[in-house]
């Protein structure tokens, strides 16, 4: 028998205990150990549950007890979880979590010291929820060198954008949904302005290019400025709104990585993954695209991920799995306005005289759509550096900018 604890009985926390109690049986099978929980730790009281035994509000009782091999930090929040964490990895238990804004502030150090102490840090949950993505990032595809890696990572902005877009239901509606159905962020802050998959593309950058990216290095822009109007325009020209992160190796052995919304046409894959799915293409140089899908936010669909790394570090307490990343460094993300992008800009145009200037100054062959609403204008730009894509905007006379959002391929 393997003694766990699980640190925290929030949504994922409860759906831990949940799979762990009801599935005992199938999974002391495939771990070939039984798994028994020993404590869960939370500061609130849970009475009436088949399990309230387990219950403690004080982490010392799980430090220091050396029978507990495996602990599933479930809490959210880099502190107090990381100072757990650590304390955990130190005394040589291994340790899983869901906890993104964790696994993307301190990856670094808290691998070198789970390798330092043989044990493993595993955190399959903390990108794309349910869905397997590191684990075959770093297994199935290790025979290749990655040069992009691209997604939809929220789930809660994805179910809000869907809403826009089928049901034509405001941002507040949709996020309060969101919010009931337990997809969003303790503070939707985190989910609706981009901190949460800018966290999650961190950690796909670091673990597909080797090295800690920073969440401060990566710009994020969130969907609070999506309009109606934009969803509507973006219809017409043939696109789909959606909040995507992406990061990609560059020439100059930097790398670029960004969260943004994002004009994504109807024929790319990612265009069709709705509601509280997610999906990332991983671009390896064997393998080409390789996309992974299923619902990246839930009780459940994350607590599958937590399991199955518990039932990992079981199987493996006397072995290490290989994940690793190098520590960061400052330059190492490159400023997203020296970037190439693709820009849609909107223009409110009050005497219609913008769009000859347009096809002056950005080409014939940008794609321009025009009174649709009286007096605005809207186009998509061909790929330039970002920042020569504003000074190119900056030149338009006699118009005023509403809106620019980043438009993919
Ligand atoms: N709030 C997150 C989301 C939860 O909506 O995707 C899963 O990380």
């Amino acid at each position: 028998m393997v003694n766990v604890a699980v640190m925290g009985h929030g949504v994922v926390g409860s759906g831990v205990a949940e799979i762990l109690l009801t599935h005992a049986e199938s999974i002391s099978r495939k771990a070939k150990e039984e798994i028994n929980i020993k404590y869960i730790l939370d500061l609130r009281d849970f009475e009436g549950l088949s399990y309230s035994d387990k219950f403690t509000k004080d982490f010392r009782k799980i430090a220091d007890d050396d029978e507990v091999l495996v602990v599933a930090e479930v809490m959210g929040g880099v502190h107090p979880a990381y100072d757990y964490v650590k304390e955990c990895l130190l005394k040589g238990k291994s340790v899983v979590t869901s906890n993104k804004e964790l696994v993307a502030a301190k990856g670094a150090e808290l691998l070198k010291i789970a390798q330092d102490n043989n044990v493993n840090f595993l955190f399959e949950a903390s990108v794309g929820g349910g869905i397997p993505v590191l684990r075959p990032m770093a297994q199935c595809m290790a025979a290749n060198e990655m040069t992009e890696i691209s997604g939809i990572l929220n789930g809660t902005t994805n179910f809000i954008l869907t809403k826009m877009v089928k049901e034509n239901l405001s941002f507040d509606t949709a996020l309060k949904m969101a919010q009931d159905l337990g997809y969003a962020e303790r503070n939707p802050d985190a989910d609706v302005l981009g901190h949460d998959a800018c966290r999650k593309i961190c950690i796909l950058a670091a673990l597909g290019f080797g090295k800690h990216v920073y969440p401060e290095q990566v710009k994020a822009t969130g969907i609070t400025e999506i309009t109606l109007e934009d969803v509507d325009y973006a219809d017409k020209l043939g696109y789909v709104i959606k909040l995507i992160g992406h990061c990609a190796k560059l020439d100059n052995d930097k790398i670029t990585a960004a969260v943004y919304p994002a004009l994504v046409p109807k024929s790319n894959m990612l265009s069709g993954v709705n509601d509280v799915y997610n999906a990332v293409v991983v671009k390896g140089d064997a393998t080409d695209d390789v996309m992974f899908y299923g619902k990246g936010a839930g009780k459940l669909p994350t607590a599958s991920a937590v399991v199955a790394d518990i039932i990992d570090c079981v199987k493996h307490l006397k072995t290490r799995k290989y994940l690793f990343w190098e520590d960061g460094d400052q330059n190492y993300v490159e400023a997203q306005e020296n970037v190439p992008t693709r820009l849609y800009v909107r223009l409110t145009d009050a005497d219609n005289s913008v769009a000859p200037q347009i096809k002056a100054i950005f080409g014939d062959d940008v794609k321009l759509l025009n009174n649709t609403v009286a007096n605005e204008v809207v186009f998509i730009t061909n790929v330039e550096v970002e920042k020569d894509l504003l000074n190119k905007v900056e030149k338009l006379q006699n118009c005023k900018v509403a809106a620019t959002l980043h438009a993919i391929d």
